[in-house]
């Protein structure tokens, strides 16, 4: 089982990446950090309490991540992809109010438990910050898997960058810069990793989990969405949920070692390079690119786990 500290910023795909990671007997989540991006940090924890409430996991903290970029400027949102707050339609109760602890127990947390494994599938300001404020805690966690980049194919806010290297470029290039045994997870694959309403449909017949009523609610609103960004598609990329299923089964995906960077300004902000020559020579330390996986078998995993009661109730 592997142990994960979850960076998010939900966000639909966000919220289904941490009903996933709730009910999947192959991970044990120790905390979420929570922060901007899709939508305001405020936000974004309100919806992560909402989802644990759902899955009555009072054991997991939601530890308060940064609330704008490093560069102090004020981020944007995406209400027409995500919802006004996050999560398509559907609104937290109003007494629903996520209580944060603070950033500085991730420490405590990492060193409590060995082998911890991080996940961000959020803009990288807060997993920047750990790195930044902790003294040599990166040789402690075991991997990162990071969603973010877009490598020689289109990027989904400018023409070469994907949202989260974009939405703090610096604090990306910390993360690949000063982090070992990191595997990037990049638009490359996520846009491949489309869930359509019949999935849906299916995972709703075989379960009456209250979390799984909120993801049809808010998965229609996301598909729709996407159908008008991209028409013809008959779904919606789960990047998020990705990330984690390639976290938890590696072996699905196929990667290329190679060093990247993140380009932090003007026309190219956000842009991620790596080289891919046939000359080019494996990255000197342990920094994976995932270019493909198993699209059936990524479908045929999300349905089983979104349908078993996992072990959501401790
Ligand atoms: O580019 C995809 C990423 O941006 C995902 O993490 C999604 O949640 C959005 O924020
Ligand atoms: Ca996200």
């Amino acid at each position: 089982m592997k142990k994960i500290i979850l960076f998010a910023d939900p966000g639909i795909d966000d919220s289904v990446a941490i009903m996933y990671a709730l009910l999947n007997p192959g991970i044990k989540v120790l905390a979420i950090v929570s922060s901007y991006g899709n939508v305001t940090k405020e936000q974004a924890t309100d919806n992560i309490a909402y989802l644990l409430r759902l899955a009555s996991r009072k054991d997991i903290p939601i530890i308060g991540g940064a609330n704008s970029p490093s560069s102090g400027e004020i981020p944007r949102f995406y209400p027409e992809i995500h919802g006004e707050e996050g999560l398509g339609p559907i609104r937290p109760p109003m007494d629903v109010q996520g209580e944060l602890t603070n950033f500085s127990e991730l420490y405590n947390i990492i060193r409590m438990n060995q082998d911890v494994t991080v996940v961000d599938v959020g803009r990288n300001t807060s997993l920047a910050a750990l790195f930044i404020l902790g003294e040599n805690i990166t040789d402690v966690i075991k991997e990162f898997y990071i969603m973010g980049g877009a490598f020689l194919v289109p990027g989904n806010v400018t023409s070469s960058a994907e949202a989260n290297f974009y939405g703090d470029p610096v604090a990306s290039q910390v993360v690949v810069t000063n982090m070992d045994n990191i595997y990037i997870v990049p638009l490359n694959v996520t846009n491949k990793a489309i869930v359509t309403m019949e999935h849906i449909n299916m995972i709703r017949k075989l379960t009456d989990n209250p979390l799984i009523q909120i993801m049809d609610e808010a998965m229609e609103y996301y598909i729709e969405a996407y159908k008008k960004l991209i028409p013809g598609i008959n779904g919606a990329p789960l990047h998020d949920v990705l990330t984690l299923f390639l976290m938890v089964n590696p072996e699905m995906g196929s990667s290329i070692r190679r060093d990247v960077k993140i380009l932090t300004a003007a026309e190219g902000r956000g842009t991620s390079i790596a080289d891919f020559r046939v000359s080019s020579k494996p990255a000197e330390k342990n920094i994976n690119i995932y270019l493909d996986f198993n699209y059936q078998g990524f479908i045929e995993d999300f349905i089983q786990v979104m349908s078993s009661t996992g072990n959501s109730r401790e």
